[in-house]
């Protein structure tokens, strides 16, 4: 069906073992041409870590906790440079002529002419991103999240199978992501590609897990890095406005029109949300206890003799 036709199309791409449909192609030289300027600030992450979450914190801290100002869309306040790569599967539908909105401008175009200073996500490792962020020529900030990956895994599952119609279950899906295989692939090649560069002054790794267990730092943290005063008042705001409850009812955050959408089309859409559970190592619950094993063993032998061997997040 449409899903293996689809998947047929995958390729590898670049050096750090990711994988797209062959629409990336298409977008390639315009992501690398892509004009980068110092004052943007990029959201960067594997998908599932927590981009959301951070981008909003950074965006509110950047934007001195403009409340009302959050209530525009965080899609067009913080644009996701390669969306376009990822909605072959929705122009696919469009074809079969089951009524879609499609983002017909190429999501880079609209990236590059947001007001500046602009917010821009990206899931890309570093040697696919624009050529003036990795030869160094412009250094716009760069908040890296990063998040184990056993959650991440069964977050990523959860999400494919909301928003992007897979029929996959989420053992199966565990070997897919192991394999590299998911969409965007390599979760050890994203992570490789910054962790080497984390001593760059421009780039600030920011730990899913941090944030759960601490967010005022996290939050004075990051305004440090981009250079804002906060005071305790607004931590306590802006940690109010960031909490898992107000998120999870925040319609500029939580993309229920996506969801509504997807339902619209009658396809598979769980009882689930895309804030879901926002907790760490809730995969205990959902990965079999063999599935668990074979991850530490597949964690244990990638990160075997590395810096990151005592990261109390793997
Ligand atoms: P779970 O599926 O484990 O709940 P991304 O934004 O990179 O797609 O990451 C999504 C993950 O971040 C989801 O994880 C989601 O619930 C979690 N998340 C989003 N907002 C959150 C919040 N305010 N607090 C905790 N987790 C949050």
């Amino acid at each position: 069906g449409i899903l293996s036709e689809f998947y047929n199309k995958f390729i590898r791409i670049g050096k750090d073992g990711s994988v797209f449909s062959n629409l990336y192609l298409y977008y390639a030289e315009e992501i690398k041409n892509f004009e980068v300027y110092d004052d943007d600030v990029w959201v960067i992450s594997y998908p599932k870590t927590g981009a959301t979450w951070t981008q909003e914190m950074v965006w509110m801290i950047a934007n001195n906790l403009d409340f009302e100002g959050s209530k525009i869309p965080l899609k067009e306040r913080f644009p996701f440079l390669e969306m376009s790569v990822l909605m072959e599967r929705m122009k696919m539908y469009e074809n079969k002529n089951v009524s879609v909105q499609v983002c017909d401008a190429s999501s880079i175009e609209f990236a590059r002419q947001v007001p500046r200073p602009r917010f821009i996500k990206t899931h890309l490792p570093f040697s696919l991103l624009p050529q003036q962020i990795q030869n160094g020529t412009r250094t716009p900030k760069l908040v890296w999240v990063i998040r184990n990956p056993k959650d991440t895994c069964v977050s990523y599952y959860h999400h494919g199978t909301l928003l992007m119609t897979w029929r996959v279950c989420l053992e199966n899906f565990a070997k897919v992501f192991m394999a590299d295989k998911s969409h965007y692939g390599s979760y050890w090649g994203h992570f490789w590609s910054y962790w080497n560069r984390r001593h760059l002054p421009n780039l600030l790794v920011n730990k899913y897990e941090d944030m759960k267990a601490d967010l005022p730092s996290t939050i004075k943290v990051v305004a440090k890095f981009l250079n804002k005063e906060i005071s305790e008042e607004q931590v306590h705001l802006l940690c109010n406005h960031l909490s898992f409850q107000s998120m999870k009812k925040n319609p500029a955050v939580n993309f229920e029109d996506r969801i509504a959408r997807i339902r619209s089309m009658n396809l598979i859409v769980k009882d689930k949300a895309f804030i879901r559970s926002g907790t760490v190592a809730k995969y205990k619950e959902e990965l079999s206890p063999e599935t668990i094993a074979k991850f530490d063993e597949w964690i244990k032998q990638n990160i075997a003799g590395t810096e990151v061997e005592n990261e109390y997040i793997f």
